[in-house]
């Protein structure tokens, strides 16, 4: 084995580690998500405690000054807290985890601020806008990742799902796309990032020390290629440089501002779409029929890659803090209070869906909440159905007749938090 292809190896094993970690992390204690949301539904509008320490058991907010917290679970409570971004507020995100971020993190900004970056960064991402990538990223998906499993006849499609988001990622954001040891390498940063999340305070330290390197090694990697461009003239047509070349009422990011949001893409746009993957390939290669009508209709894989999101969402839930005192049904919450929001069981209300603990990709459209709701709603929800788009109808027309590996365990999705399936072992002609 030359040098190269050991560290390659060795990185690719790193991410997969870092992965596993972050899995591990945010499993949780429960064995069934959906049956605890259900009863909760049933009997209980507003819970007033942290539900998702006491019946999940994984961590929210750790190192975040305690409030009074409450949890909300039917479809337009969800709703509600999560458009009404000024009473439900994010910027608590950022006194936590979030110190480890010196910069742009768009998730955590509130009010006229965020609307102000919002809609500066918004058009880059817009459907008109990333479908021009779908040529790069459908030649990722199939030349860089499915051709070279062909030989085999068998795969573990999560080896694929854990490195295909990165490297298309990282190929959009402009990095040079011929050394993918690097990539896997700032993968393994961007998952350090969400590691120091912990509930464990010794790991907890341990955990933000190694995501303070990992955040500063991401920002001068990107301010690297951020000014690469400026020096080239910002022609491109790559992330970083629609970044430089965006104006909102005559402001443009500086360098910095494009280098720390772009950073701040890294661990948004990776785990994220591996836990999507995983739960669209497990739902296409287990219910009976289905493989058979996405293959022949590839219409079909849109709706396929919402339902998953619906009944799967990669991240069960999502917290926002109260600027003033509010009434939802009996229950008052106090200003500066949290809220658990429940995507996962909003997504299955039986008031908004019908049969809704059904997988069915013939359900009429409706919002649910996999992708957030409201002014934080994933910016790059276009990229990532994009990038599952091209892996999915890639791995249909390259692998004949694949299906599931009748010698290896079925895929099984699981999680408290962050859910997805570890391994979907397939075989094909
Ligand atoms: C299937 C994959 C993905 C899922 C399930 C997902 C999910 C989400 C969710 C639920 C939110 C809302 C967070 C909140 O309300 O607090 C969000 C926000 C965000 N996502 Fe994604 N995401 C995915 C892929 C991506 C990709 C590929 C990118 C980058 C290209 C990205 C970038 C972002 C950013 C920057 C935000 C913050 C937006 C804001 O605060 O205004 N995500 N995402």
């Amino acid at each position: 084995m030359n040098t190269t292809t050991k560290t390659t190896t060795e990185n690719a094993q790193k991410l997969e580690a870092a992965y596993a970690s972050v899995s591990d992390l945010y499993r949780g204690k429960t064995d069934d998500l959906y049956a605890a949301c259900r009863e909760m539904r049933k009997t209980t509008r507003v819970y007033e405690g942290d539900f998702i320490a006491k019946f999940l058991g994984v961590p929210t907010n750790a190192g975040l000054q305690t409030r009074p917290t409450y949890a909300v679970f039917q479809y337009q409570d969800v709703m509600n807290v999560l458009k009404d971004a000024n009473t439900f507020t994010s910027g608590f995100i950022l006194e936590g985890m979030g110190k480890v971020w010196d910069g742009l993190m768009i998730l955590g900004m509130d009010g006229e601020a965020h609307r102000k970056v919002r809609a500066l960064l918004q058009p880059a991402f817009m459907p008109e806008n990333v479908n021009k990538w779908r040529p790069k990223i459908d030649r990722v998906a199939r030349e860089d990742f499915i051709m070279p499993l062909l030989p085999d006849k068998k795969a573990d499609l999560m080896e694929m799902g854990l490195n295909f988001p990165v490297r298309a990622m990282y190929a959009l954001v402009g990095f040079p796309e011929d050394n993918p040891d690097q990539y896997n390498q700032y993968a393994v940063w961007a998952l350090s990032m969400l590691a120091a999340n912990q509930l464990d305070k010794a790991k907890a330290e341990e955990g933000r020390r190694v995501a303070a390197i990992a955040v500063k090694s991401l920002y001068d990697a990107l301010m690297e290629q951020v000014q690469r461009r400026r020096a080239e003239g910002a022609t491109g047509d790559d992330l970083i440089t629609r970044l430089m070349n965006a104006e909102y009422e005559g402001h443009k990011l500086d360098d910095h501002e494009v280098a720390t949001f772009a950073r701040s893409l890294l661990p948004a746009a990776g785990e994220t779409t591996t836990r999507t993957f995983s739960a669209a390939m497990t739902f296409l290669l287990t219910i009976p029929g289905l493989l058979d009508r996405v293959r022949n209709d590839r219409n079909l894989v849109p709706k396929l890659i919402d339902e998953a999101v619906r009944f799967e969402p990669s991240s069960t839930f999502k917290v926002r803090e109260t600027s003033a005192d509010v009434q939802i049904g009996d229950v008052t919450i106090p200003k500066g209070s949290f809220v658990q929001c429940m995507v996962a069981s909003a997504n299955r209300d039986e008031s908004a869906f019908e049969n809704p603990d059904v997988f069915d990709i013939d359900r009429r459209q409706k919002p649910s909440f996999g992708f957030g709701f409201g002014p934080h709603m994933c910016i790059g929800q276009f990229v990532a159905k994009l990038e599952l788009n091209c892996a999915i109808n890639g791995i249909l027309d390259l692998m004949p007749n694949v299906r599931l590996d009748p010698e290896q365990p079925a895929p099984k999705i699981e999680g408290a938090h962050l859910r997805g399936a570890k391994s979907v072992h397939v075989i094909w002609d």
